[in-house]
């Protein structure tokens, strides 16, 4: 297990903001996690799994131990009508979905090329293109840090919401996910209903045709964490309420809106763009030029300059249209996770 001491993060999380942890670690067994969350000289520090670092900000210089997951492994068993995939949870989760429409285990294109690890995949329920995680998962395999054993939940004990599930809630740092059942069914049905996808013809259409439109899409619109860093959608598209909805469509009638169970979901990235916030910049960090919904590190952004754009959306859309943004991105901070909300107060 490598073990490296005062270490700079910005090759760790896709923002590339510069910041430090006590330590970090890359663990490739289960055993390794065992002995990091065991370890008696670590005891008292606080400990974050980390996958590739697309979801996440560190807000301050972490004090505790980064574990990096570095699980790998594939197994494919099969049934009458379905494909059943076992991945641990350090696989690389575009290389996943690329890997499985070359082997014909269909279903996943719809997620093509969201960054990150296999093993982060639940927590937020990614989702992109009509599909979500939930859709797919079978089962999710955690080791328990109270008990050091593992444990098989199933997709329900999951609770998967919009970019939300158990693991937000009361599993947050009581597991850690070390691997993910998916199960694909044999009777392949093209998803094609969300907005770019539709102009494809569905006739012959093939899963592979699906996963190249996708990541069309993606690379035109999403800017390149390699290139410019970011952290995907900064925000998450909020849900209101009927009656908000219909009064803000009589001053906005193009607003861009769903009808869910939960409420209305709004476009987040309309709000922003609104707002005329595209381009907006707070020291090195920005509002993407063509995606309002991801701020981007332009010019060595440092995590304030993040915190502060992201205060700014956040108080313009509020403003604007009286709806309260809630940020997708996970902020870290020196021992514990925090939010936008907590660090106003503290920087207002
Ligand atoms: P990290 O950022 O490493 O971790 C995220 C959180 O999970 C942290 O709190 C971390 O402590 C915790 N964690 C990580 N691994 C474990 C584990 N094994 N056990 C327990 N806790 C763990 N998301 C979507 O849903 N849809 C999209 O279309 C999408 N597009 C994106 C596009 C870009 C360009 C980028 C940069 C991001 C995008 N995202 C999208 C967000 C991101 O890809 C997902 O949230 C992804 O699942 C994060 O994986 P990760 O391994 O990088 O997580
Ligand atoms: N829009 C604007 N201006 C903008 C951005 C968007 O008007 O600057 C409008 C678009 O024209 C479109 C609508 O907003 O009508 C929605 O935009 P888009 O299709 O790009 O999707 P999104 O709501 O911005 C969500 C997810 C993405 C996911 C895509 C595709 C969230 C928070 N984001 O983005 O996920 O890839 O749909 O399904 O749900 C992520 O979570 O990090 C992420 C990138």
């Amino acid at each position: 297990m490598q073990i490296l001491a005062n270490a700079d993060l910005s090759d760790f999380h896709t923002f590339s903001i510069e910041q430090s942890c006590q330590y970090l670690v890359e663990v490739k067994t289960i055993d390794d996690i065992k002995d990091v969350y065991q370890n008696s000289k670590w005891l008292s520090l606080p400990k974050l799994m980390l996958g590739k670092g697309s979801n996440v900000l560190f807000t301050q210089p972490y004090q505790g131990v980064v574990i990096i997951n570095r699980l790998l492994g594939k197994k494919v068993t099969e049934t009458a009508d379905s494909w059943h995939l076992h991945i641990a949870g350090g696989e690389n989760w575009p290389d996943l979905v690329k890997w499985s429409i070359e082997q014909g285990y269909l279903g996943l294109e719809n997620l093509a090329l969201i960054p990150g690890c296999v093993g982060t995949a639940p927590i937020q329920n990614i989702g992109a293109y009509g599909v979500e995680f939930k859709d797919l998962c079978e089962y999710v395999d955690v080791l328990c840090l109270k008990s050091f054993t593992i444990k098989r939940l199933s997709a329900k004990q999951c609770q998967f919401g919009y970019r939300d599930s158990v693991f937000k809630h009361d599993l947050h740092q009581q597991v850690v996910i070390v691997a993910i059942g998916i199960k694909l069914s044999k009777n392949w049905q093209p998803n094609i209903e969300y907005g770019p996808l539709q102009s494809l013809n569905i006739d012959g259409l093939t899963a592979k045709q699906i996963f190249e439109r996708v990541c069309q899409v993606r690379t035109d619109k999403l800017p390149d964490p390699a290139k410019l860093g970011n952290a995907g959608s900064f925000f998450k598209n909020p849900i209101i309420s009927q009656q908000h909805f219909l009064k803000l469509q009589q001053t906005y009638p193009k607003i861009v809106a769903y009808s869910t169970p939960e409420g209305v979901k709004i476009a987040a990235g309309w709000l922003i763009d609104q707002c005329q916030l595209k381009g907006v910049a707070v020291g090195g960090a920005e509002v993407h030029q063509k995606q309002a919904l991801v701020l981007v590190n332009k010019d060595r952004a440092s995590s304030d300059d993040v915190v502060k754009l992201a205060a700014k959306v956040y108080y313009e859309v509020l403003k604007k249209f009286q709806i309260q943004l809630e940020h997708e991105v996970r902020f870290i901070g020196s021992h514990t996770e925090t939010n936008l909300a907590n660090l106003m107060i503290e920087k207002p």
